[in-house]
């Protein structure tokens, strides 16, 4: 028999979500992601997500519009906010992991909660690594304004696993594999290798998640009858508001399984 204490997993992610502190979201994540290994949380989706996360007080959201231009010198202020504005994707990239297993769980199954339990661990780490090393550098998450919107294709597609799948690892999570090399060339140019090797390692972990999303994506699709480019097409055209812009790293997306025939014709 089952003891009655054990939580089910919805439970506890929505706990994870509702949590504001960047830290202890870090926590929550990564013991979410091992107790579900360890068969320590009950298979129960019996609760719903929250519309919207819980977040710090810090930092202030701003619209994309009043968003500070970043410029590409190399000032300790401009290194900082590259840096800051990277720990902000991780820091929402962790909420949109764990709303996806705890959304989506119920109907996807055991391996789909799994593998985004998992890269919710991983996103939390690698906001983890960019916090330190923003206060390496004198600063901390927080500091400085950051993006808002990034929540938004959550929202925009919270009726559907396909359109997630679709939107938020095969187009929001790609799209950090074709600009992070050249980040990364800048950081090592600027002599910063303790920088270049935390961005490498990020750029491994996310042509996983890429190939996670899109594994679960073709899934979804076999389940439905759908082919897999043609529904994506449908999808991203009908969920994502921005454009698919070329260069594409095609060889880290074809390591995660996201082929050329999935985004060239409505690359622009
Ligand atoms: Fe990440
Ligand atoms: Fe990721």
């Amino acid at each position: 028999m089952e003891p009655a204490n054990r939580q089910g997993v919805a439970q506890a992610i929505r706990g994870a979500l509702l949590t504001p502190d960047p830290f202890a979201k870090v926590m929550a994540a990564r013991a979410l992601a091992r107790d579900w290994r360890a068969g320590k949380l009950v298979s129960a989706f019996d609760v719903t997500m929250p519309d919207r996360p819980a977040r710090p007080d810090r930092p202030e959201l701003l619209r994309p519009a009043q968003m500070p231009r970043r410029r590409k010198g190399g000032s300790m202020q401009t290194r900082i906010a590259l840096w800051h504005a990277l720990a902000h994707i991780e820091f929402v990239a962790i909420d949109l992991a764990l709303d996806m297993a705890g959304r989506f769980g119920g109907e996807m199954g055991a391996d789909f909660v799994a593998d985004f339990l998992a890269v919710a661990a991983d996103e939390a780490m690698h906001f983890a690594i960019l916090d330190r090393k923003l206060r390496v550098m004198g600063s901390h998450y927080g500091a400085l304004p950051a993006h808002d919107g990034l929540w938004e294709a959550a929202e925009e597609t919270r009726h559907d696993v396909a359109a997630r799948l679709a939107v938020v690892p095969m187009v929001l999570e790609a799209r950090g594999l074709d600009v992070t090399p050249a980040t990364l060339e800048r950081v090592r140019a600027s002599g910063d290798e303790r920088g270049a090797r935390i961005l490498t390692r990020i750029l491994d972990d996310e042509i996983r998640h890429v190939a996670i999303g899109t594994r679960h994506f073709i899934d979804a699709c076999e389940r439905r009858g759908k082919v897999p480019q043609d529904f994506w097409k449908t999808l991203v055209k009908t969920h994502f508001r921005g454009t698919l812009k070329a260069p594409f790293n095609d060889s880290a997306r074809l390591s995660a399984g996201l082929s050329r025939d999935f985004y060239e014709a409505i690359a622009c």
